[in-house]
């Protein structure tokens, strides 16, 4: 079968396509015949061999997948062969034309949800809902997502929005503020974004800060937490080393509550929460929440829009149509 594949930790050159055996399903697991692999952050820190991400080498990216399930590992029950599902398959393996998922990490798709925009599901939006729950947020809240461009920040536009925060302001690069999701007031992430984003939030610190940059705006979070606030560290993207963190006492003398938030270790250490990561994002979808279409790219297209992302160059949430 095809697929594209890192041959090791590095850059663009480690990237190639190739024809390679279709994987088979072991005990609790599905093979998927791939109609959609979404493109996501997590790829490029895979092939750039940052820890925790790429399970082996050499690695086929794609960490969620749409398609149709040709055949069950053992004692797999609650599938069928000719189901249609999207699944987060955390050990990569996606872009390709058959991959194989954890039946536990794995959702039949609901009926009238189109597949390119349920592919989003199992990595994205799922991530979404899971921040917000680690966030605790509640309504009336002043709330900051340092990263709002791209597929997750998004999907948060769209998740946080359903629960009526006082002030939702998004971090951006003076690229991405343009095509920033409406729901976010802007703050340009520059030498001043401590300053930029307070002022966006009418002079308030914030009670829930979503932090996906790293470096330097993480050094920022002390300027930024209102008393009693709560952050969420999900990334590092700008690729600087992490500051230290609150000392204990800060932390006392604050009320402030840190955390973080990684869906890839949650998925490997307990399967069934991103199950229901999972059936949260459709739950709200049956509720009326509407899963935006992705841009859909042809399978040619697929490197090139890789390396864009790797580059921050991304236009946005991008799945590859892997039958094309
Ligand atoms: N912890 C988890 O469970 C989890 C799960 C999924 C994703 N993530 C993280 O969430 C972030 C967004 O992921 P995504 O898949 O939505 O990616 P994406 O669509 O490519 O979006 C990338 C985001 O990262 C920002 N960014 C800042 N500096 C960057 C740089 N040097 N290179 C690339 N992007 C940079 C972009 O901001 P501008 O557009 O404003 O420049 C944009 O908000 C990533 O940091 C990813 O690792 C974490």
């Amino acid at each position: 079968m095809k697929a594209i594949q890192f041959s090791g930790p590095g850059g663009p050159e480690t990237i190639a396509e190739v024809d390679i055996a279709a994987p088979i399903p072991a005990a609790g697991q599905l093979a998927i015949a791939v109609r959609f692999a979404g493109l996501n952050f997590v790829d490029v820190l895979a092939r750039r061999g940052a820890p925790g991400y790429a399970s082996s080498w050499p690695f086929v990216p794609g960490m969620e997948v749409g398609g149709e399930v040709v055949a069950l590992g053992e004692g797999v029950s609650g599938f069928a062969v000719g189901d249609t599902v999207v699944a987060f398959t955390v050990d990569g393996g996606g872009l390709a034309e058959t991959v194989v998922a954890e039946a536990g990490l794995a959702a039949r798709v609901p009926d009238g949800l189109a597949l390119d925009a349920a592919t989003t599901v199992p990595l994205t939006w799922a991530t979404a809902v899971g921040l917000t729950r680690a966030a605790h947020v509640a309504a009336g809240d002043r709330i900051l997502v340092t990263g709002a461009g791209g597929g997750v920040g998004d999907a948060l536009a769209a998740v946080l929005a359903l629960r009526q925060p006082k002030v939702l302001v998004g971090g951006t690069s003076t690229r991405s503020a343009a095509s920033l999701a409406a729901a976010y007031r802007p703050a340009i992430r520059d030498a001043e974004f401590a300053a930029n984003a307070r002022e966006a939030a009418d002079d308030a610190a914030f009670d829930v800060v979503l932090e996906s940059i790293g470096g330097d705006v993480s050094a920022a979070m002390p300027a930024l937490l209102a008393p009693g606030g709560r952050l969420v560290s999900y990334g590092a993207a700008a690729g600087q080393p992490d500051p230290a963190a609150p000392t204990l006492a800060e932390l006392r003398r604050n009320n402030w509550t840190t955390a973080g938030f990684s869906i890839i270790n949650r998925a490997r250490g307990d399967a069934g929460a991103i199950g229901d990561l999972i059936a949260g994002v459709f739950a709200l979808t049956a509720e009326g929440l509407a899963l935006p279409a992705p841009r859909v790219i042809g399978w040619g297209e697929a490197v090139e829009a890789h390396i864009a992302q790797a580059e921050n160059r991304s236009p946005g949430k991008t799945v590859v149509a892997v039958q094309d």
